[in-house]
């Protein structure tokens, strides 16, 4: 065990692992989706459920998975495999890899989105264009062929060339710089947004709760988003957590962590609600909320393009350190179980997820019309991955650790081996074995309409 430890590559510090971590859980779902499904479901009561999803389902998944991820020093297969041989427990991991390969078709699409962003600010583009002429400027191009799937390619290619440099090399060194820039502008984004004339309709939208919107769809969508948020449910967090060092606190990692998260999401929502209000944009626009929103408040500010030129590029390099996340689980599952070399394995995953997005992208526009029980491609794609499959993975993440390993393992893991204070682990333990698994199964089946 030993030699396999110290073989095995780790994080240089407890603030590499934050970073990556953070880097992971931070990018479109705080800033892009976080809004966007908030303004679907109707706001306050909507923020309400995923804030009890997050506490009492995210927390205890997340330390879930980086335990096991430590303990095993493995990725999603090889942890179920290690820490419980001999038992079926590892085919969840399969949810976990499907879930991979969903999720970052889709993304790449919207991260391409951010690209051409960063080039239409540079050009000037949305200076002195009126919110509808914005909405307009972004309905032509999501609805182009080439143009947006060349984007996606590209972003895809930059994920693809980091994850293949390798965990410290590649992962370590872009996240830790850029998130706390990112911070700043949302903050002035803020500053800005909640001065509008109007604004105080957003706020309202945002904090005033209004139970009747209340859905079961929607609190099926605050369940998935709290995964997809975190980052949960896949494994990313059990591969992280194998590369961290065996003398790092565990829970203070993964408060830090659900909180500088959570903080960015609702940063995001004051950021952009006020505004919405102010400019007249619908709430239930879907996907281009945040693209049509933003541009119009930097059309406000002072600098406001050269702001606007940082914030997608920024929100690009946020979803860069998410997308290698995405890609390194799936890559840690070839070069583990299957033997296979990172190069190889990282380039054939790749191109196989650029083909697979490609149908999410033309869905806004020359597939539009094709809709699978109602939701276009790319929101089926979606739907799948965050509501049903993370949802699940995460379920066997917390019934594993609740019931499957050793309560004794789970305390020595937790302690750093008895050298630490442990006087949560029964709240933690609590968490995992009963709240999290019958809430987790709780909003499925009722989101299903099965129960
Ligand atoms: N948490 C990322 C975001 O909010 O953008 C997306 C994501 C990353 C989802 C990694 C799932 C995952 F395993």
């Amino acid at each position: 065990m030993t030699s396999e430890v110290s073989k095995r590559e780790s994080f240089s510090g407890k603030y590499g692992f934050i970073a990556a971590a953070a880097g992971s859980a931070i990018g479109l779902g705080n800033i892009w989706k976080f809004p966007y499904i908030t303004g679907v479901h109707g706001g306050s009561a909507f923020i309400l459920v995923y804030l009890i999803c997050i506490l009492l389902i995210g927390l205890p998944v997340m330390l879930s998975e980086i335990t096991m991820g430590r303990r095993s020093q493995k990725g999603i297969f090889g942890s179920y495999k290690k820490l419980a041989p001999g038992t079926p427990w590892f085919f969840s991991g399969y949810m976990g890899i499907a879930a991979a390969f969903l999720i970052l078709s889709f993304y790449g699409v919207v991260a391409g989105w951010t690209m051409e962003y960063v080039l239409k600010a540079i050009g000037g583009s949305f200076s002195g264009k009126t919110p509808d002429q914005i909405n307009a400027m972004f309905e032509s191009f999501i609805g182009q062929t080439l143009k947006p799937v060349f984007w996606q390619t590209g972003f895809m290619a930059f994920t693809g060339a980091i994850v293949i440099a390798g965990i410290k090399n590649g992962i370590e060194k872009y996240s830790k710089i850029l998130m706390p820039v990112l911070l700043m502008i949302l903050l002035l984004l803020c500053a800005r947004s909640v001065t509008l004339d109007g604004a105080s309709k957003g706020f309202e939208f945002l904090f005033k709760p209004d139970f009747s919107k209340l859905t079961r769809e929607a609190i099926l969508a605050a369940l998935g988003h709290a995964f997809f948020s975190l980052s949960l449910g896949m494994g990313t967090l059990i591969t992280y957590g194998s590369y961290l060092k065996k003398n790092e606190n565990l829970v203070p990692l993964a408060i830090q962590i659900t909180i500088a998260d959570t903080v960015i999401a609702l940063l995001a929502g004051i950021a952009i609600f006020p505004a919405v209000f102010a400019f007249g944009i619908e709430p239930t626009a879907g996907p281009s909320l945040v693209f049509v929103t933003l541009p119009n408040v930097f059309q406000h500010m002072p600098l406001g393009n050269f702001f606007c030129v940082l914030f997608f590029l920024l929100l690009f390099i946020a979803a860069l350190t998410s997308s290698i996340s995405i890609l390194e689980v799936v890559v840690a599952h070839l070069v583990e179980d299957f033997n296979i070399s990172r190069k190889p394995a990282a380039i054939a995953i790749t191109i196989v997820m650029i083909l697979f997005g490609i149908p999410s992208s033309l869905s806004f526009g020359s597939l539009s019309g094709l809709s699978v029980f109602g939701l276009s491609f790319f929101d089926l794609v979606d739907h799948i991955a965050s509501n049903f499959l993370l949802p699940l993975g995460g379920l066997c993440i917390v019934l594993f650790v609740g019931w499957q390993l050793k309560p004794g393992d789970v305390k020595d893991e937790l302690s750093n081996g008895g050298t630490i204070e442990t006087g949560y682990l029964k709240i933690f333990l609590f968490l995992t074995k009963i709240v999290a698994p019958i809430a987790i199964a709780a909003i499925f089946f009722h989101g299903l309409k099965i129960i």
